[in-house]
């Protein structure tokens, strides 16, 4: 088992940190996902601080049982969560995780989520247990379209009426990051290994 995955790192990102999510983190989660703004373009149900705490505790279980998990998004010295950054699923035997990540209204196009991402996928393919990353966009989602496709992701098609979104079935973009392709491309832009930019 790796000890990495039991013990996730904090990741230092500009004016912000990845670090493991908190049972304390479920009153400002709970307070920026409950803006219809944040979850109508997913998959999410009806957010409740039940869901919320829900979410944390499995973040936090799967951590403990050395699986990729979510890391919170944290701003300033008091340390507060404006997101979620990280991996929804993983395949142990298929080497592939799945990203998911969500972020308070207020700090969209910043571009704080591409510095987490960037800093998410790092880890990643720094360690030795996963050769893709994949992740699913509701086709109307054009922000999270932009932020694969700025991170790299290529999209490899959609699947049609994959999820349901609180009661009708939607299309969903497939976007998939091979450990080859980010590694190329951190060659093409001279990027070090550790950066997380
Ligand atoms: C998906 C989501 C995280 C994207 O957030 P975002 O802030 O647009 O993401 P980014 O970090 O990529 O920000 C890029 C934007 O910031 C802008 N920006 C401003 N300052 C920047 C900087 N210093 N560096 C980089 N980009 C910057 C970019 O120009 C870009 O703007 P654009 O989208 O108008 O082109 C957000 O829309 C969200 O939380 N949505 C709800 C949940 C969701 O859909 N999750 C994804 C499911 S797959």
């Amino acid at each position: 088992m790796s000890r990495e995955l039991r013990h996730p790192p904090t990741i230092a990102l500009e004016g912000a940190r990845l670090r493991p999510l908190r049972v304390a983190d479920a009153a400002p989660f709970y307070a920026y996902l409950r803006d219809p703004r944040v979850t109508d373009r997913t998959s999410y149900p009806d957010v409740t601080l039940p869901l919320v705490e829900a979410i944390i505790e499995r973040s936090l279980s799967r951590w403990a049982a050395g699986e990729p998990s979510k890391w919170g998004i944290a701003l300033g010295a008091d340390d507060q969560l404006v997101g979620t950054c990280g991996f929804n699923d993983w395949s142990q035997v298929h080497r592939w995780a799945e990203l998911g990540c969500d972020l308070a209204r207020a700090h969209w196009g910043t571009g704080l989520m591409r510095r987490a991402v960037a800093a998410a996928l790092a880890w990643a393919f720094q360690g030795d247990q996963i050769d893709r990353v994949h992740a699913f966009a509701r086709v109307d989602n054009a922000p999270s379209a932009r932020l694969l496709a700025h991170s790299g992701f290529l999209r490899e098609g959609c699947l049609r009426s994959f999820r349901m979104c609180r009661g009708r079935p939607h299309d969903f973009d497939l976007y998939a990051l091979l450990r080859s392709d980010w590694a190329a491309a951190r060659l093409v832009t001279g990027a070090r290994a550790g950066d997380d930019g």
